[in-house]
C-alpha cells in the first residue's frame, strides 16, 4: 500500500503532463457547453442588443424619443397611446410580428419612406432574430396600442 509513496520514476512527467491535458479538456468542455446551446434565437443577447441600440429612444413601459413597445406583438404600427407618431407610420397598415418587426429593424426607411425612427441599427440578421425573440418574450400581456382586429380597420379578427 505505502509502497512507492514519495517515490517518483523518471517517466512520471509524461504521465502528469497528460493528466493535465485531460483536466484542461474537461475544463474547455465546461466553458464551451453554454456557447454551444445557445444556437437559436438568443433572447438574453437581444435584451443586450436592446439596451445598448434602442434604449436611448425606447423601453417597454414608457414613451420617450420613441414609443414605448408594452403590448407590440399584434399592435397596429403607430398606436401607441400618447405618442406623437409620424403619418408615415401611422397610415402604413402594418401589424407588428416577427416578419414585420424583421424587415423594420432591418431598414426602416425602406419600409416606411418618411417614417421618423430612420436608423438602421440592426442590418446583422442574427442581431434581428435576437432582438426579436426578446421583444416577443418582454413585451407580451396587455399593451397601450390599438390591436389588429380591433375597431375599424379592416383586419378581421382571425384570431381570436
Ligand atoms: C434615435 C431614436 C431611436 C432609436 C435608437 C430606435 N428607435 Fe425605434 N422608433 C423611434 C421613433 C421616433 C419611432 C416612431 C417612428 C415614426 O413615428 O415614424 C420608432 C418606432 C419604432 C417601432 C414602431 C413602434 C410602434 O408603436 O409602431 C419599433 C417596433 C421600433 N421603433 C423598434 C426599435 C428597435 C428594436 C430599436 C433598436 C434596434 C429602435 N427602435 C431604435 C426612435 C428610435
Amino acid at each position: 500500500m505505502a509502497a512507492g509513496s514519495g517515490r517518483h520514476r523518471p517517466y512520471n512527467i509524461l504521465e502528469a503532463s497528460m493528466r493535465i491535458h485531460r483536466g484542461i479538456g474537461l475544463l474547455t468542455a465546461t466553458l464551451l457547453l453554454p456557447l454551444v446551446s445557445s444556437a437559436a434565437a438568443d433572447a438574453k443577447r437581444g435584451e443586450k442588443l436592446y439596451t445598448g441600440r434602442c434604449g436611448a429612444c425606447h423601453s417597454i413601459a414608457d414613451n420617450g424619443a420613441g414609443p414605448r413597445h408594452r403590448g407590440l406583438f399584434g399592435c397596429k404600427a403607430g398606436t401607441q397611446a400618447g405618442f406623437n407618431y409620424s403619418d408615415a407610420l401611422r397610415k402604413s397598415g402594418i401589424v407588428w410580428d416577427d416578419q414585420t418587426l424583421d424587415r423594420w429593424l432591418a431598414d426602416p426607411n425602406k419600409m416606411v419612406p418618411g417614417n421618423s425612427m430612420a436608423v438602421q441599427l440592426a442590418s446583422d440578421p442574427t442581431d434581428r432574430a435576437d432582438l426579436i425573440a426578446w421583444l416577443r418574450a418582454a413585451t407580451t400581456g396587455e399593451g397601450s396600442c390599438q390591436r389588429a382586429g380591433s375597431a375599424g380597420q379592416g383586419q378581421s379578427a382571425a384570431h381570436r
